[in-house]
């Protein structure tokens, strides 16, 4: 490497032990998939068809996307692929649902992603966003108010699975009650599990949020539990393959997908952490996170500062930092909170550093 990209490798390295408020796994190692970088891998068009192009990976795609259908116990005739992250599969889960019922009205919460109102915005559907509860789920009770102010047209939800703010998770299944109370048949729910979906579907007491739960189609962001070095994402949708879209004769496929060069790399290294590891090693990396999560809570409380995370959650709230720890902790922060995330990778001793810091500066300032 040149000194220009050292510089930058040397920045990265030297941010990464503070770099704890994003969801980003840093466990995983991807060295192994060095020797593809020498090779363009494009995932051109449906992942179940192979292009006329060679340097596709679409037989890794679908055993990726196979991996991802069970966990999220997708019915047969299920249909997904490998998106550019958790925004295109919001996109996507979005414009499946002005699909099959045009004339919706979409609603999601206060707390959803902000991609979720531009994909609104970019498909020209009409959006309504409802109130959340203070732990940052959505609330049922005005989600049934609003939606009957339109109780003549369909329903399209986004259920939040994992806020970005404090790793909430709506209830499809409370999603799908307070549409009943508000006299909408005709429906469709995307659940946007960008962060959680992956780690929520390992653990045995699962909330409802998956295909066998009533959603339709379900978006995952793939850098994030499973910390692909690109930027990547999952969608699995019950949308059969009667529906391929229009072929495209050139490439010999069809186009289903919002973008037509795909990332093969991505492809390639999903399969690799999905079978490195396994269903067993994925649902020990989120039951080791939410230990760290439960230990960072029971640190911080112990000095005395304002710290909690919802039930599963990797992610946990604390009161804003002093101003002056700001630059050396980057973590987001809304309303006077901020967060840190313990993705697989960050240890108790990441978690005793912030504490000791903080400790160090007087603790929490009571009046
Ligand atoms: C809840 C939620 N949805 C969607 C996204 C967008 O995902 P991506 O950054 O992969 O586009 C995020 C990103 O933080 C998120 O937190």
């Amino acid at each position: 490497m040149n000194a220009r990209l050292r510089a930058v490798e040397t920045r990265l390295a030297a941010a990464a032990p503070t770099n704890i408020g994003f969801p980003a796994a840093r466990d995983i190692d991807y060295g192994p998939l060095a020797p593809l970088l020498g090779h363009l891998l494009n995932n051109l068009g449906d992942p179940r068809v192979d292009p006329l192009y060679p340097g596709h990976v679409h037989d890794l795609e679908r055993e990726v996307l196979d991996f991802t259908a069970e966990l999220f116990r997708a019915p047969p005739g299920w249909s997904g692929y490998l998106t550019s992250g958790g925004t295109e599969g919001n996109l996507y889960g979005l414009w499946l649902g002005r699909t099959k019922l045009p004339n919706a009205v979409a609603y999601y919460s206060s707390a959803a992603h902000y991609s979720v109102p531009k994909a609104c915005h970019l498909l020209g559907l009409p959006a309504v966003e409802v109130a959340t509860t203070a732990t940052g789920q959505i609330d049922y009770t005005d989600l049934t108010r609003q939606a009957g102010r339109h109780r003549s047209r369909p329903a399209i939800v986004v259920a939040t699975i994992g806020t970005t703010m404090t790793e909430a998770v709506d209830d499809v299944i409370h999603v799908h009650n307070a549409l009943d109370v508000a006299g909408i048949r005709h429906r469709y729910v995307h659940s946007d599990a960008a962060l959680a979906g992956v780690p929520l579907a390992t653990t045995s007491n699962r909330p409802a949020f998956d295909l066998a739960e009533g959603a339709d189609s379900i978006s995952v962001s793939g850098h994030k539990f499973f910390g692909t070095p690109v930027v990547c994402g999952i969608v699995v949708t019950r949308r059969g393959p009667d529906e391929l879209g229009p072929a495209v004769p050139y490439l010999d496929t069809h186009d289903t997908t919002i973008s037509g060069s795909r990332n093969g790399l991505a492809a390639a290294m999903l399969w690799h952490a999905m079978d490195s590891l396994g269903e067993a090693g994925h649902t020990a990396r989120a039951r080791r996170a939410r230990d760290v999560a439960a230990y960072a809570v029971q640190q911080l409380h112990n000095i005395g500062w304002p710290a909690w995370r919802n039930p599963l959650s990797f992610t946990v709230l604390l009161r804003q930092l002093p101003a002056d720890m700001a630059t050396t902790w980057p973590l987001p922060t809304q309303d006077g909170w901020s967060h840190i995330i313990c993705m697989p990778g960050i240890e108790t001793k990441h978690i005793d550093h912030l504490v000791e810091t903080i400790a160090a500066h007087g603790g929490y300032p009571h009046e």
